[in-house]
């Protein structure tokens, strides 16, 4: 049914009537017409908790009583500092102080300011290169876009730093390297950018630990974090891992960089840390580089209206605490490994699966027009997740440009929270999902 208000509404799909949402819960999600859909993907990853957890509904309602807003200039306030405890807890590195905003993207920008910024306050005003890979997705405002490498950034090319020039490795699944050969050309990457650029013009590099919608879920060979964390020490440069997907329990750790030993200077956070109740970010930064800017008089000014409000700090300390309280962490792991263990099923009686990959409960497939080639299946991703749709399944689409090739894949990310069963209807969802493109595996062209 059509609703003649949303005709005034801009929206991703343009011309497409989208089902009208009107309640959440869990793991599922319903529409106007009554239609239920499992959410397997929350969104975009952003569901640690499912919709609506009844704790974080009751500390949002809590604060709203309270203090709703305060401005970074005039006042600090209790659930901020609640927080950034919380964090120093949790967070990869020594001695952690946090900043906070309300989007991934605008916490990628915080993250690029502190970069540049550290670097000048240590005298090093020519530091002001950043390094990214490719693919990779930072974010939508245009120095976050700069530095992704993803369909997103085409029309904007001209206006854009050009800064995305490391691949990642085992991006390319047709290159059919071995783990140590990856493992190589993803070091050599970045040392070539490094040295390239000039190490003294390199302020940071920029990295997703697991890749997200760019990419879907491609996790890096054994050493290539530790490498990255050398080549960063080595060379004077920052590691900045964006832990926008990869935070808050998502990959089966705290961060997707906790399975490596090499520890960021900076990661950013968003999506799972208030699983959607508010929009919600920040940055945890080492304590090493928060001191340099705790010692100047203006702290770290840069930021946004809405940074550090009170709202989204209070529901951000809530899921903290509530993935510690019920082991949320642990739990994802094993579900992830349940998850992972179905894919793979699915993938073997498919001819269009050329890999499963991810850790946790962030899976990603790759799809292709067969085994031995590995070609990309044109426009399999939107086809497999729009049939997944008709079966009241939500998985994540991801297009994914890689050099002339579009890459297809789909990423699983559900809810922390799921259970055994609701695992267990993703994956027949799914199976049916790819029976459907497996009977007709290529788009009527008109
Ligand atoms: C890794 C990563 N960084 C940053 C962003 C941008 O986050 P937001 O859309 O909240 O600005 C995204 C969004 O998908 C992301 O996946």
């Amino acid at each position: 049914m059509r609703d003649d208000k949303l005709e005034h509404s801009l929206a991703a799909a343009a011309g497409r009537d989208l089902p009208i949402a009107v309640r959440g819960s869990g793991c599922r999600i319903w529409d106007r017409e009554g239609r239920e859909y499992i959410d397997a993907c929350g969104g975009a990853m952003v569901m640690s908790l499912g919709h609506c957890h009844p704790r974080l509904v009751e500390a949002a309602k809590r604060q709203l009583d309270q203090l709703t807003f305060t401005y970074r200039f005039s006042f600090s306030n209790e659930p901020m500092a609640d927080l950034s405890a919380l964090i120093r807890e949790i967070a990869p590195m020594q001695r952690a102080s946090a900043f906070f905003n309300s989007s991934g993207s605008e916490s990628v920008e915080s993250a690029i300011h502190m970069a540049i910024l550290y670097w000048q306050h240590l005298g090093k005003p020519n530091k002001i290169e950043l390094i990214s890979r490719y693919p990779s997705y930072h974010g939508s405002t245009l120095g976050a876009l700069g530095l992704s490498s993803s369909r997103w950034r085409k029309a904007f090319e001209l206006v854009l730093e050009k800064n995305a020039i490391a691949q990642l490795p085992g991006a390319d699944i047709r290159a059919r390297r071995s783990e140590a050969d990856e493992l190589r050309f993803g070091l050599d990457q970045i040392e070539d950018a490094i040295v390239s650029r000039g190490p003294d013009h390199v302020a940071g590099i920029f990295l997703e630990p697991i890749s997200g919608a760019s990419g879907a879920a491609v996790v890096p060979p054994e050493g290539y974090i530790d490498g990255l964390r050398e080549l960063c020490n080595r060379y004077g440069v920052l590691m900045i891992c964006d832990e926008t997907i990869t935070g808050f329990g998502r990959t089966g750790e705290w961060w997707g960089s906790n399975h490596w030993k090499g520890k960021p200077d900076i990661v950013t956070f968003a999506k799972g840390v208030t699983s959607g109740i508010t929009p919600f970010s920040g940055m945890a930064v080492a304590g090493n580089i928060a001191e340099v800017f705790l010692a100047k008089p203006e702290g770290f000014p840069w930021g946004h209206t809405f940074s550090g409000n009170p709202l989204g700090c209070a529901i951000a300390a809530e899921t903290i605490r509530t993935i510690r309280d019920d082991d949320l962490v642990t739990r994802g792991r094993a579900l992830g490994e349940r998850l992972r263990a179905g894919m793979e099923t699915i993938a073997a009686s498919s001819p269009h699966i050329g890999q499963v990959r991810g850790k946790g409960l962030l899976q990603g497939m790759e799809l292709v027009t067969d085994r031995d080639s590995l070609e990309p299946l044109a426009e399999a991703s939107n086809r497999l997740a729009a049939f997944a749709k008709e079966l009241g399944l939500m998985i994540y689409s991801c297009p994914t440009p890689l050099g002339r090739r579009m890459l297809e894949a789909v990423m699983l990310a559900p809810p922390l929270i799921v259970d055994e069963s609701d695992i267990d209807e993703i994956l027949e969802k799914l199976a049916d999902a790819l029976r459907k493109l497996d009977a007709s595996p290529h788009a009527e062209t008109t």
